[in-house]
């Protein structure tokens, strides 16, 4: 069941579109944020409340990569493997945090904290390699800064200067 409060915010949206269905991406985004991700159920019941059939829904789900259709840790980190970021160390970066974090791309750390996944460009190629965990972009990543971005005791704040969003 969506609760009141997701109704709400979704209804809020509705304003934008021509029909409610149109309304899908952003109401996908807020369920997941209130929720983590998407369930079957969860898709299922917003499916309804769009006028949409659960099928439609979740082909709009799996084709927009930043929804996701399995629980994901709390931070979700997406590593740039695209070309200019291969080319800038990629591997490297790829193999520190596989190393670190004890998981493969695609998997999620068993403390339920990190879900490594790999995306294409990230849009700041001129800060290769680059890599997002949630919302916040981490660019010209090399090992030293790997550590400081994911020491539990040095997480950045707003004002670091190494991100951007
Ligand atoms: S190729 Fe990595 S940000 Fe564009």
């Amino acid at each position: 069941m969506l609760t009141e409060e997701e109704r709400r915010e979704i209804e809020a949206e509705f304003h934008q579109y021509p029909q409610k269905r149109s309304a899908c991406i952003d109401a996908l985004k807020i369920v997941q944020r209130r929720r983590g991700w998407v369930s079957d159920e969860s898709l299922r019941d917003l499916a309804a409340f769009l006028g949409m059939t659960p099928d439609e829904l979740d082909s709009v789900a799996t084709f927009y990569n930043l929804i996701f259709r399995r629980p994901v840790g709390s931070r979700v980190i997406l590593i740039c493997d695209s070309v200019s970021c291969w080319i800038m160390g990629y591997e490297r970066i790829r193999e520190l945090l596989t190393a670190r974090l004890g998981i493969e791309l695609g998997e999620t750390s068993a403390d339920g904290e990190f879900t490594l996944l790999p995306n294409a460009c990230l849009g700041a190629c001129d800060r290769a390699p680059v890599m997002m965990i949630n919302d916040e972009l981490y660019q010209d990543l090399d090992p030293g800064s790997l550590d400081q971005i994911l020491d539990p005791n040095a997480r950045r704040t707003d004002s670091s200067p190494m991100t951007s969003q």
